[in-house]
């Protein structure tokens, strides 16, 4: 297939290359566009948000309201800290111009001068070759003052995280590009009445605004072909766990599960044959599945939600039939609650008890009644936060619990301690 995200030719980063195979024609077809049909070919295509929720991009802009009396900001993001997902780092470093273009249609369609690029502050060396990128794209007149001659104008920053998951939480985020403690903001109000610097703002993920470029070039009719119907387009899929070839691949949406897994062009199979025991299919904070319930299930919103799962980022964790799931879920639980801003008492304190607990499981000082209070701990967070890390914290232990459940009784029942 080919591929539009990643695509296989060499030095596509730097902007001649990208130039040569029709690099920012897209930003030119748009500048001769009235920025409403602009939303409404985004609309149009289905393209779907590929930073965890599927939300529809073209309808999130068109929430952003009109006119210029107030500055209005779009705020990407690439904090990309989830474990399981590291698909953003792919474009950062092999397709920048696309994002960078991509940023740009959004601003001329929302009107919008200031974009800020949000990078996980442990992304040095690709903040440095998004900062290369972006300063050759000024150099060429593609961002900036009177964009092409349009009159049209619009900056675009990196900023650095400092090494916090919650940051990537789009109200926590605008708190810390404002410089301000990374704490989610309780909505309504939502971004697009009040943002950042308490403006009208749009939060997209990179690999999202790196799709905006195909969108425009080919059409939206062409885009919302590939791949499912419902939720369409290429998809970078990262696979990581027990396979023989872990990475990021791209894939149109809708490709088996177990085509991921095993197929030679992308997982390549599990070591030495084993059994697939689970998978996580979106980053950890997505529910489990169990190995031999994945036929038929495919990379897609629809089709995972069917499963008992979601999308999420695409990060696809493979774990095989040695697996102890009691310590991947104990493994997860410590990041949750590691990365509990602590603003809300049932993440806060849950978080902390759904780790504890969890620790003793894998000792196997766990008593019969605890798996019920692990659920109890984790029923009472989900739902019951100002943002979405208490349901990320809450999902993968519901999901271990209900698909896994004879592994957390093993340990209350024989006192069996996890394998070193
Ligand atoms: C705890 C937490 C962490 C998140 N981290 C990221 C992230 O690193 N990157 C990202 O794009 N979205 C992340 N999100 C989702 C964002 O809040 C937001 O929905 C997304 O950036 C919107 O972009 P999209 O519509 O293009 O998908 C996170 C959400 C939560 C609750």
């Amino acid at each position: 297939m080919e591929k539009y995200i990643l695509p296989d030719i060499p030095d596509y980063h730097k902007l001649e290359v990208y130039e040569q195979h029709g690099g920012y024609q897209a930003l030119r077809k748009v500048l001769q566009m009235k920025p409403d049909e602009v939303i409404e070919e985004v609309k149009k295509s289905s393209l779907r948000g590929r930073g965890g929720a599927c939300f529809p991009t073209g309808l999130k802009w068109s929430f952003m309201p009109k006119g210029n009396d107030r500055p209005k900001y779009l705020c990407v993001n690439g904090d990309e800290s989830e474990p399981g997902t590291f698909k953003d780092r792919m474009i950062f470093e092999f397709n920048p111009h696309q994002m960078i273009e991509g940023i740009l249609i959004g601003c001329y369609a929302m009107g919008i001068t200031t974009a800020y690029l949000y990078i996980r502050g442990e992304y040095r060396k690709w903040i440095k070759m998004v900062d290369a990128a972006l300063a050759d794209a000024y150099a060429k007149g593609y961002v900036g003052e009177n964009i092409l001659g349009s009159g049209f104008s619009t900056n675009i920053y990196t900023h650095s995280g400092a090494g916090a998951y919650i940051c990537g939480e789009e109200s926590a985020l605008m708190n810390s590009i404002e410089g301000d403690r990374g704490y989610p903001r309780v909505k309504p109000p939502f971004p697009a009445a009040k943002g950042v610097f308490g403006m009208p703002t749009t939060i997209n993920n990179v690999e999202t605004m790196t799709n905006v470029p195909l969108i425009i070039n080919k059409g939206a009719e062409w885009y919302s072909k590939i791949g499912v119907a419902k939720h369409p387009g290429p998809i970078l899929v990262g696979i990581s766990g027990h396979v023989n070839k872990p990475g990021v691949y791209e894939v149109p949406t809708g490709v088996p599960l177990l085509t991921l897994i095993n197929d030679p062009q992308y997982g390549g199979g599990v070591p030495n044959g084993k059994k697939i025991k689970a998978v996580i299919p979106g980053g950890s904070s997505t529910m489990v599945l169990r190995g031999e319930n994945l036929e038929g299930v495919c990379m897609d919103a629809d089709s995972l939600k069917a499963a008992g799962s979601s999308v999420g980022t695409a990060g696809l964790i493979v774990m095989d039939e040695d697996t102890d799931m009691i310590k991947v879920i104990k493994r997860i639980s410590h990041f949750y609650h590691h990365e509990s801003c602590g603003q809300c008492t049932p993440c806060r304190e849950g978080t902390g008890w759904m780790e504890k607990m969890l620790t003793r499981f894998e000792k196997g000082e766990a008593r019969e009644e605890d798996i019920e209070i692990l659920l109890d701990v984790a029923n009472n967070i989900e739902g019951n936060t100002i943002c979405a890390l208490g349901d990320a914290a809450a999902w993968p232990v519901q999901s271990f619990i209900k698909r896994f459940r004879e592994e957390f009784e093993n340990k209350v029942e024989r006192k069996e301690t996890a394998a070193a």
